[in-house]
């Protein structure tokens, strides 16, 4: 099948390379030049594990190409999958400009059947949006031709999206045209060959499940993260706690784990999309706003336990930060907790050392602005000439520390985990101070802002 991608990104890129995998010849077009210069010389732009060897594969077999050239990207696919950006706008709604003019730019330029696939999380009725804008451009143009606009949500996880498009735990697809759910299936079935896990619903409701996941995640997830807060009050331990209630199937031991926020390119801003969408309608969601704030509390929580120990003035402080990326196997520092923590340490007056396995150069794009963070080469250098350690990123590089060098190391052999990698009383047996969330705190470590 010819299929076309509109937009190179985390989404695009991925969807592009398995597409390509499973025989189709696949056009990744982007408005980004030097994204696809990068991919048209053999460069990945993003780090995800698995992908060059996909993309390199794909590519040199001829069934993989990038093009900055829209007409060319437009004439190649009967299905057109839309995988922009949609960036969160100044009040929270998503913003959905890369979209339209996708659609504007296929309305334009189509001369037979297409399929437009909508990939990227929109909105509730951006597949009307969609719809409309092409139906309009195909208007101005004098020209009738026929077209669907399918609701395809994407489900991938960052640092496991190449694993997660090839064995889809199902696949959504939102559309009443009988012809494009056919195609959609063909382009799907040999991803799901053990298993029909296709399900066809109207569009609306495709669009909502992707917010509806995201939002049910994102809830779990602010949920530890209070229970952790008060277990640290109560003197409780929030690791027995979530193995307690993680073992009922009814609950189930995935996205219980407390830390120091969630981050990353999807639940901030759908969450808040989605809370903008209900107040449009006037039914807003009390829910969603509580994870939201708790979400936004828990990303200072690790600068209280510094400030509880160290004092308000940091002055002249320098802390080792392992981990900057928001979750581990990935470069992506959206939201990611780590630039709140290093902003709100830098502005008291501390300096930060960071390491990041592969996300510095993104964690430089976002924090140029900020005085006081270096960047080490690796998690020993990092710990040089500072007086504490804080875990911010749970990569497996960190898991087992020598707890001797970083005693002897570190000015006060002081750790803050915000991911809690470790066993509390492990850690003090090393003659380690160890703060981390909703466990036993040393005394003065518990959460102090009110
Ligand atoms: N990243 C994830 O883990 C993930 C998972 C599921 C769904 N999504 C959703 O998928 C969508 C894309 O996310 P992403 O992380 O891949 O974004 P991204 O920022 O990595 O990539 C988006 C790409 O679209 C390009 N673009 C913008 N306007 C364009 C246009 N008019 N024509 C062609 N290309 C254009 C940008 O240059 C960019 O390269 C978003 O709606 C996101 O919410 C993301």
């Amino acid at each position: 099948m010819k299929i076309t991608i509109f937009g190179s990104g985390y989404v695009g890129l991925v969807t592009g390379a398995c597409l390509a995998e499973m025989g189709n010849h696949v056009v990744c077009y982007d408005v980004d030049k030097h994204k696809i210069e990068t991919l048209q010389s053999g460069g990945i732009p993003i780090h995800e594990p698995g992908l060059d060897e996909l993309v390199h594969r794909n590519a040199k077999a001829g069934r993989l190409q990038f093009t900055t050239n829209v007409d060319l990207a437009v004439g190649h696919g009967t299905l057109q999958f839309i995988a922009v950006g949609t960036p969160p706008g100044e009040d929270g709604s998503a913003d959905l400009q890369y979209v339209v003019q996708a659609a504007r730019a296929i309305g334009e330029r189509m001369t037979d059947y297409k399929v437009v696939v909508d990939k990227s999380t929109v909105p509730v009725g951006t597949g009307d949006v969609v719809e409309s804008t092409v139906r309009q451009v195909l208007q101005s143009r004098g020209v009738q031709l026929d077209f669907a606009v399918v609701s395809n949500p994407e489900f991938l996880k960052e640092g496991a999206a190449i694993d997660d498009f090839m064995k889809p735990d199902r696949v959504v697809v939102g559309t009443s045209d009988e012809r494009a759910v056919h195609l959609m299936r063909a382009v799907y079935s040999p991803f799901i060959r053990n298993r029909d896990r296709l399900l066809v619903m109207d569009r609306r409701s495709a669009e909502l499940t992707k917010y509806a996941a995201n939002a049910m995640l994102a809830t779990r997830i602010s949920f530890m993260n209070e229970l952790a807060n008060l277990a640290e009050r109560l003197g409780a331990d929030i690791e027995l706690v979530r193995q307690g209630i993680g073992s009922d199937p009814r609950i189930g031991m995935q996205f219980l784990y407390p830390g120091c926020g969630y981050g990353g390119s999807c639940f901030p801003k759908d969450v808040k999309a989605l809370i903008h969408s209900s107040i449009e309608v006037g039914m807003p969601l009390k829910i969603l706003g509580a994870v939201e704030a708790v979400n936004e509390w828990q990303k200072r929580t690790i600068v209280d336990k510094v400030i509880a120990r160290f004092g308000a003035d940091l002055a002249g402080r320098r802390f080792a930060m392992w981990g900057l990326a928001f979750k581990p196997g990935t470069d992506d520092m959206r939201e990611a907790p780590s630039l709140t923590i290093i902003r709100a340490l830098c502005e008291r007056g501390a300096s930060v050392s960071a390491y990041d396995p592969v996300a510095t150069r993104e964690a430089q794009r976002n924090l140029g602005d900020v005085k006081g963070v270096t960047y080490a080469s690796g998690a020993d250098a990092a710990v040089e000439g500072c007086d504490a350690l804080i875990i911010v990123t749970e990569w497996k590089e960190f898991r087992s520390p020598d707890f001797a060098m970083l005693r002897t190391t570190l000015r006060h052999p002081v750790i803050f985990d915000g991911r809690n990698l470790f066993d509390p009383a492990l850690v003090r047996e090393e003659g380690v101070e160890y703060h981390c969330v909703g466990r036993q705190q040393p005394t003065g470590g518990a959460n102090v802002r009110n």
